[in-house]
Order: structure tokens, then C-alpha cells, then sequence
């Protein structure tokens, strides 16, 4: 009997080894971590459960059959994060470079599988040389099944991606289609052909680095939503957005602990507003100041900073933000923030996390640029997350709240559930300035005129007093009250039912 046991303490040694110490080293040399350690830091200490540990390769082609590395290059299995469950795979870059064979996707697939069953979030973690060259088309197949199970398995558990090493051709799409992609800066990238391929094609000389590096993915392509220096931070962020999310689409957000008073008094809000219309001011310090002890995980920060997406919590349960930043091109929606925002709308829509949304935008961005790119469709794009949105909303205009862009704000229009504004809001179809031109065209030229008409505009406009007058505003707000206002709105909202009309699904102009 204790030979037996031995012989299984032999085999996982074996197992735990990968593709040898040789190569471990390796990775570690280039800052990475081991498959194994990086699942160890992910979940809680001692709560991972290994699957299939002694899966083998069934390849026998280019003398596959005398390298059969227990294991086959992917940890994978279920363990917590803060006492709640999740489902981790961990590709083991050791082994066949962490390329993905028919067995290598099966293991995958079965963790997906029970992942769905069970209603528990799956965090992959991709380092791989993309499909087992020595398998051909089994590989190929393995793929398509991972994928199909992402399709399925999207707005039903969150699925996290971490790419923490190479991550190219078809590989990228399993990614893609999960809720959130993180990358870790200078020893990951991503993409669907590599530089050589690139520089036979296009004739374009770039390095991997420049194709696909974490700062490309985060700040030019959007692929990405957020990037880290090296593989402990992004596990420990990992963790710190797990905990902001719900397990499954039937569940509830997270309710954690919560020290910070909801009825906290903020009196440096009602400063916020500079005196000046045109003037910026930072948007995320309101979020700061209204959220559980200022605690604001944001995503897809490097990437249209006019808006600004992420998680708080109030009352220790998770809320979405969606908020303009006058900060950034003066707080206007373009394509890119529209995409952005109507991406993140209806992953909170999707999985029942209330959307807060604080308002100042001076309208969408005029130019060729934005028409020639299709900014009608993509700001379509957040108008219709919005409207189809039935999770609770609430909505605060700070300021500017003009044209359409008001509208597509979680306005009231939208089903928005509290429509709050400050005393400084404006809502009106355009800017003072704007509208006298076009309305008083004939008196350009009498520069006294035009300010008496842009004052009586002003006066009749500038403030969120017409809006209110047809309730499409619920209550003028104080600003230093806003946290608790908020606060108080979700409360009475949490038992919230509202449905669209049955369909087979939506047709969101993508
Ligand atoms: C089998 C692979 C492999 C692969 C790497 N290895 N990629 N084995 N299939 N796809 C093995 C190497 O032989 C090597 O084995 C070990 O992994 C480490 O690889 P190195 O090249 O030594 O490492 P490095 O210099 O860091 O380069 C990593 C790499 C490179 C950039 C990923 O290996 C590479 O370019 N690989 C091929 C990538 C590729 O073209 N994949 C197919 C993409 S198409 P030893 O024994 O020496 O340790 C694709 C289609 C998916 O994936 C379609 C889905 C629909």
C-alpha cells in the first residue's frame, strides 16, 4: 500500500514539474511565473483542486509518442478567491510551449463545462504558442470547441482572460469573447498574425512589442482593459475585480463588508463645479467621493478617456459607474467612448449589476473623422445598452447635459429609474453660444445683441429647472448629498423587475 502512495506522490511530483526544471528556469527568467504558482497566487491558499493532472497528448506523429508530459501543457481545476468559487485554467508554457492539443482544449472544455453548470466565474490564463503544430487539424478542432463554449457561456458566467505570455493567430479569439482581457506589460501580446507575417504582407516593419504589446492593446486597440507591471500584480488585481463580481446571470452582486457611512456628507463636492462652463474638472473625483470607501476599480482606463467605466461599491454591494470626463476632450461622446461604454453597460445589464451613470457631456464630437468612422452606429451602440438595460439606474448630470448626448445618458427617456441633477446642471439641445447663431444668424454682426440673446438663452436653459418643471429630472440634488442620494436610490431599487418583450435576441447595431 505505501508503495501505491508513493507511486502517486511520484506521479504528481512528476506532473507538477511540467516540462522540466530547464525550462521553468527559463520562464522565470524572463519574469514570468510557473502555470502552477500563477494559479497559486489567483486563488485562496490551499483551495485549488486540480483536474486531469495526469492528462496526456494521444498525438503520435512527428515522434509525439516518446513525449507524453503529464499534464499537457494546461493546469486546470476549480478553486476560491475570498471563499467564493471559480474555475482556473493556467497554460503551461513549459510544456510543448503551452500549445494547445486536442487534450490540452479537452481539459479546458471541462472545466468550462463544469463552470457552467455549477454558476461559477472561469479566469484563463494564456501563455501558449498558439495550436499544437504537431496535431494539425485536431488542434484546430480543439480551438473552435473552447470557443464555441465561450459563446455559450457569455452573459451566463463572467469569464476573465489574463494573457501572461504569447497569444497569437486564432488563439486570440477565445479571449475575445470573454467579458475581460488583461495583459501584463513586456511579457505579453496578442495578435491574429505575427511581425513576419505582417512584413511579408503589408511590407510594414514592427516588432512584436509594437503589434501587440500590452500598450498597444490598452491604449490604441481596446483589446485590452487593463495592464500590469508584471504577473503578481495582475493576479492580485484579478482578484481585487473578482470580488466586485456576481457569480452567474442568476445571482446577486457580492455584498461585502462595508465601514464607510452612506450618508456620508461630502461638502467639497458642492465646489466641484468650476465657475467657469468651459472650465474641466475631474469627474473621477466625484466617483471617489460617492463610492464605499473611495475604492474604484476602473476598466479600460488608458482607452477613451471622455468616459469613464469601472466598479464601486454602495452599501458594500457592486455598482457599474458610466460617467462623462470633462477632463478628456471635453467630456464628449466619440466612437471610441461610445463602444467603450456600451460594451460596459451591457456586461453590467447582463449579469444584474446597477449601472450609475454621472452626466456632464457637451454633446457628441463633430468632425469627418467621426461621421467617415460610423460614430451614428456606435453611439447607437451605447443608446440602444442603455435602453435595453433593465438592472436598476440611476443618473446624476453634474453639468453639461446637451443634445443628444443627454439623451443617450441614461436619461429618463432611457428607463432611467432616478434621474438626479445638481443645481449646475444644464440640459438644453445645445450650448448658449451654439444656439444663438444658429436662431439669431441675421444680428451676428451686433456683438451686443448676440450677448443679450445668449444671456436670455442662459437664463431660460442653463439649469436643470426645465427639465425638472417635466419631470424628466426626479429631484434637483445638493451636491455634497450625492452619495447618500444614491445610495438610498439603489436601496429602494434592489427588488427592481423589469423585462423587455420576448425574442430570440436583439439586433444591437454592431
Ligand atoms: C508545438 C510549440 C509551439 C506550437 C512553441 N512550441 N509553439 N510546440 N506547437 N505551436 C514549443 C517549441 O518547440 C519549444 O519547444 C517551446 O515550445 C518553446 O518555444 P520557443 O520557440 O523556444 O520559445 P520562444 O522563443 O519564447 O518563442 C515562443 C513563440 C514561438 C513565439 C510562441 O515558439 C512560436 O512562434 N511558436 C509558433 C507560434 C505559432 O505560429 N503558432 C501557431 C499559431 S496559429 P522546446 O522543446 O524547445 O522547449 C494558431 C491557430 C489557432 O494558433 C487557430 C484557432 C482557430
Amino acid at each position: 500500500m505505501k508503495d501505491i502512495l508513493q507511486e502517486l506522490e511520484r506521479r504528481r511530483d512528476e506532473a507538477r514539474l511540467g516540462g522540466g526544471q530547464r525550462r521553468i528556469d527559463a520562464q522565470h527568467k524572463r519574469g514570468k511565473l510557473t502555470a502552477r504558482e500563477r494559479i497559486e497566487l489567483l486563488v485562496d491558499e490551499g483551495s485549488f483542486e486540480e483536474f486531469d493532472m495526469f492528462v496526456a497528448h494521444r498525438s503520435t506523429d512527428f515522434g509525439m509518442q516518446d513525449e507524453r508530459p503529464y499534464g499537457d501543457g494546461v493546469v486546470t481545476g476549480w478553486g476560491t478567491i475570498n471563499g467564493r468559487m471559480v474555475y482556473v485554467f493556467s497554460q503551461d508554457f513549459t510544456v510543448f510551449g503551452g500549445s494547445l492539443s486536442e487534450t490540452h482544449a479537452q481539459k479546458i472544455c471541462k472545466i468550462m463545462d463544469m463552470a457552467m453548470q455549477n454558476g461559477a466565474p472561469l479566469i484563463g490564463i494564456n501563455d501558449s504558442g498558439g495550436a499544437r503544430i504537431q496535431e494539425g487539424v485536431a488542434s484546430l478542432a480543439g480551438y473552435a470547441d473552447v470557443f464555441q463554449r465561450n459563446i455559450m457561456a457569455s452573459g451566463v458566467i463572467p469569464q476573465i482572460s489574463v494573457i501572461m505570455g504569447p497569444c497569437a493567430g486564432g488563439a486570440v479569439y477565445s479571449p475575445a469573447m470573454t467579458d475581460f482581457i488583461f495583459m501584463v506589460r513586456d511579457t505579453s501580446y496578442m495578435f491574429v498574425t505575427g511581425p513576419d507575417v505582417v512584413k511579408t504582407v503589408t511590407n510594414e516593419v514592427v516588432t512584436a512589442e509594437q503589434l501587440g504589446g500590452a500598450a498597444t492593446h490598452t491604449r490604441k486597440s481596446s483589446v485590452a482593459d487593463g495592464a500590469f507591471e508584471d504577473d503578481v500584480e495582475a493576479l492580485s488585481e484579478i482578484r481585487r475585480l473578482f470580488d466586485f463580481l456576481p457569480m452567474n446571470n442568476r445571482g446577486t452582486v457580492p455584498v461585502r463588508p462595508f465601514f464607510d457611512d452612506p450618508s456620508r456628507i461630502e461638502e467639497s463636492l458642492d465646489t466641484l463645479i468650476p465657475d467657469n462652463p468651459n472650465q474641466p474638472y475631474d469627474m473621477k473625483e466625484l466617483i471617489v467621493k460617492v463610492a464605499d470607501e473611495g475604492d474604484f476599480y476602473e476598466i479600460q482606463k488608458d482607452f477613451a478617456g471622455n468616459i469613464v467605466t469601472g466598479f464601486i461599491r454602495l452599501e458594500g454591494r457592486t455598482v457599474g459607474i458610466v460617467a462623462n470626463q470633462p477632463m478628456v476632450l471635453a467630456g464628449c461622446l466619440d466612437i471610441d467612448s461610445s463602444r467603450k461604454a456600451a460594451r460596459f453597460v451591457r456586461f453590467c445589464d447582463a449579469f444584474e449589476i446597477p449601472i450609475l451613470t454621472f452626466v456632464d457631456v457637451p454633446g457628441f464630437l463633430p468632425g469627418t473623422g467621426q461621421e467617415y468612422g460610423g460614430v451614428i452606429k456606435h453611439g447607437a451602440k451605447l443608446l440602444f445598452a442603455y435602453g435595453e438595460a433593465t438592472v436598476p439606474k440611476v443618473t446624476v448630470i453634474t453639468r453639461k447635459a446637451y443634445g443628444g448626448a443627454y439623451d443617450v445618458m441614461a436619461s429618463k427617456h432611457l428607463r432611467g429609474d432616478f434621474n438626479y441633477a445638481w443645481p449646475t446642471a444644464e440640459i438644453a439641445v445645445m450650448g448658449a453660444k451654439g444656439a444663438v447663431e444658429i436662431l439669431y444668424r441675421s444680428e451676428l454682426g451686433d456683438p451686443d445683441k448676440i450677448a443679450a440673446r445668449t444671456k436670455d438663452y442662459e437664463d431660460r436653459f442653463a439649469n436643470p429647472f426645465v427639465a425638472a418643471e417635466k419631470g424628466f429630472i426626479d429631484e434637483v440634488i445638493q451636491p455634497r448629498s450625492t452619495r447618500r442620494r444614491v445610495a438610498r436610490a439603489f436601496a429602494s431599487l434592489r427588488s427592481k423587475k423589469l423585462s423587455n418583450p420576448w425574442k430570440k435576441h436583439d439586433n444591437i447595431p454592431l
